[in-house]
């Protein structure tokens, strides 16, 4: 076997640890997961119903191009239903792009620390991640410019940022897409959009059609609830999808996950419920840290940094043993920050009740 050496340096994604293995390797009961940003209410009811009903038809492939989920999500985004691209959850999108656009020698700037899957998938194509370090924890937009070469192909921003939750105001997109070639593909990855409170928050729909070439990306894995599903979309303009519908498998998204999702962009009760427990279960969690003296950084996500002040490590492993899953942000260069997602009121109050006792035994 002849491996490249980009495939044999590749790093595996460490995903977020399961409810089942921690059930199976420290005998906890229920233990709670507040390690992947998914959506504590579950999954939308009316995507349950729709997937329930749909399950007879599962001797069909799939429609190919997600025509009736299509046609809503674009009246829905006000953009033109050639300009959607759908995958096998937003990460399918990150590397069709990748598969599409790249090959070995090229170079794709992008923020560190950030979504992983970026720099794998840049990597995997043969391509070189330049990785530019966050200034304060916030997205260098000027360094992230500032590494252009003639070799890049595209630049990534993540806003909100995963793991900080920091976002990008439209002034400070505006002057950065003043920077990049028109030539160079920008990656808005707004997985985490809808959670939002930040009015000056830049939104990459508004730049779809402007002189740079912008693909935002979006999922149903979080405001929606539909992360085992697997399902999620870039929007483009019409030039740049079409190039990567070639590359696409024709049923790369499955029949579930287009009834599913479609049912759950139809779900507004469910989708404003998700929002206003998330916007309440921060600024209580907020609160809850400031009374432990802790420093946090507040988020426009669904997730937020906890600075422990001791190995987050440590932290994690004890958490483990109480029955809490969360992120130690080592890897990320943050040796004493945790990431939590948040969870349901119960699940966030059994958080701070274990942080306590770990903190102050
Ligand atoms: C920033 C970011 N982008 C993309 C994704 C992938 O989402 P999907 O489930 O749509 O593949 C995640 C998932 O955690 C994420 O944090």
């Amino acid at each position: 076997m002849k491996v490249p050496d980009y495939i044999a340096g590749l790093k595996a994604y460490v995903p977020g640890k399961p409810i089942e293995e921690l059930e199976r390797e420290y005998g906890i009961a229920s233990p709670v997961k507040l390690a992947s940003n998914e959506n504590a209410l579950g999954p939308s009811p009316k995507a349950v119903e729709a997937i329930r009903e749909a399950l007879r038809d599962l001797h069909r492939y799939p429609d190919g191009y997600s025509f009736r989920l299509r046609e809503k999500l674009a009246e829905k985004l006000s953009v033109s239903e050639e300009e959607i691209v759908f995958g096998n959850g937003s990460n399918e999108i990150i590397e069709l792009l990748a598969r599409t656009f790249l090959r070995p020698g090229d170079e794709v700037v992008m923020p560190a620390p950030s979504f992983l899957m970026y720099e794998i998938m840049v990597q995997a194509s043969g391509a070189r991640p330049v990785k530019v370090p966050l200034k304060g924890l916030h997205v260098d937009l000027e360094g992230l410019a500032s590494r252009l070469t003639p070799a890049t192909r595209m630049v990534f921003v993540n806003n909100p940022n995963n793991p900080t939750g920091t976002v990008i105001s439209r002034t400070q997109f505006e002057q950065f897409l003043k920077m990049i070639p028109a030539d160079v593909l920008v990656v808005v990855d707004e997985a985490y959009a809808e959670f939002v409170r930040d009015p000056h928050c830049a939104r990459g729909l508004d730049y779809l059609h402007g002189d740079n070439e912008v693909v935002i990306l979006r999922t149903f894995s979080k405001a929606y609830g539909l992360a085992g599903l697997r399902i999620g979309y870039g929007v483009m303009q019409k030039a740049v999808a079409d190039v990567m519908n070639r590359v696409r498998q024709p049923f790369n998204v499955n029949s579930l996950a287009q009834i599913g999702a479609l049912a759950a962009l139809n779900d507004t009760a469910f989708f404003q419920e998700t929002i206003r427990l998330v916007h309440q279960e921060l600024d209580r969690l907020y609160a809850e840290m400031d009374r432990l003296g802790l420093a946090y950084l507040p988020s426009q996500a669904n997730f937020f940094l906890i600075d422990v002040g001791i190995d987050a490590r440590v932290v994690f492993e004890n958490m483990l043993r109480k029955g809490v899953i969360v992120r130690a942000m080592t890897a990320y260069g943050y040796p004493t920050y945790i990431r939590i997602t948040v969870g349901l009121p119960k699940e966030n109050r059994r958080f701070v009740k274990a942080l306590e006792e770990i903190l102050n035994p």
